[in-house]
């Protein structure tokens, strides 16, 4: 893994927007997306480009479990804000939070992603070390999962809703085995509360508990830091 550090989250963001646009210039033609706020102003920077993505598809890491698309808090609302309505993709692709035949919803998923190698995947890391919501432990053989939010999940995103209780408790993700075939990824990590994850993410053993220590396995993964998440680095 290649660690770059930087003093703003801005700046950092500004890193991965240049890395970004040279995997598109090189022929790029599928980005795997995430949501949370690690990643927003990377999408700003992209709707504020010139860059062309129209003919290129998005595969989201994962979607909660029963909010309906257009609920404020789900991801494909999410998404629509940050970058799909002001930067058009040729094909938008998210797990389906309203699935009723989850077993199906899984396996379409799978399909998508099998049909669709990923070119540049986008992370960020939970404060538990989950990336897209594979919790820990994390299954590093999985591919698209419905799971259990862990309590800490649930807290730390009780912040962007109006309270606790309407966090949902289920949701469907990427599994780490497609991730883990991306091409390349990029993971960003901002603030004081990412930090002990991010020390566990780089200098720790490859542990199903800290899942996105597997990324240490992947032969392209450039992680972007702010100062503060990267305080506990050696
Ligand atoms: C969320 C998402 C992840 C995200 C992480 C960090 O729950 N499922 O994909 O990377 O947790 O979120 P944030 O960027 O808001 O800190």
């Amino acid at each position: 893994m290649r660690t770059l550090v930087f003093d703003t989250p801005a700046e950092a963001s500004q890193k991965a927007f240049e890395l970004v646009r040279e995997s598109l210039e090189n022929g790029s033609t599928t980005f795997g997306l995430a949501t949370g706020s690690t990643p927003e102003k990377l999408y700003e920077l992209i709707v504020a480009s010139d860059l062309d993505f129209s003919q290129a598809s998005s595969i989201n890491l994962d979607e909660y479990y029963g909010l309906t698309k257009q609920d404020s808090q789900s991801y494909a609302y999410f998404m629509k804000k940050h970058l799909i309505s002001h930067k058009p993709f040729k094909n938008v692709y998210i797990p389906d939070g309203e699935a009723q035949d989850i077993d199906a919803e899984l396996a379409r998923y799978d399909k998508i992603i099998e049909e669709n190698p990923i070119d540049l995947q986008i992370l960020g890391i939970g404060n538990n070390g989950h990336i897209g919501f594979n919790e820990p432990p994390a299954d590093f053989n999985g591919r698209t999962q419905f799971i259990d939010l862990d309590q800490s999940t649930i807290e730390a995103n009780a912040r962007l809703f109006d309270s606790i209780d309407e966090v949902p408790t289920k949701a469907l993700t990427m599994g780490i085995k497609s991730i883990m075939d991306s091409k390349k990824i990029i993971l960003m990590a901002f603030g004081e509360e990412k930090a002990r994850a991010v020390q566990k993410l780089i200098e720790g053993p490859v542990d199903p508990m800290v899942p996105a220590s597997v990324l240490q396995n992947h032969p392209d993964v450039v992680v972007l830091l702010d100062k503060a998440s990267a305080q506990f680095l050696a």
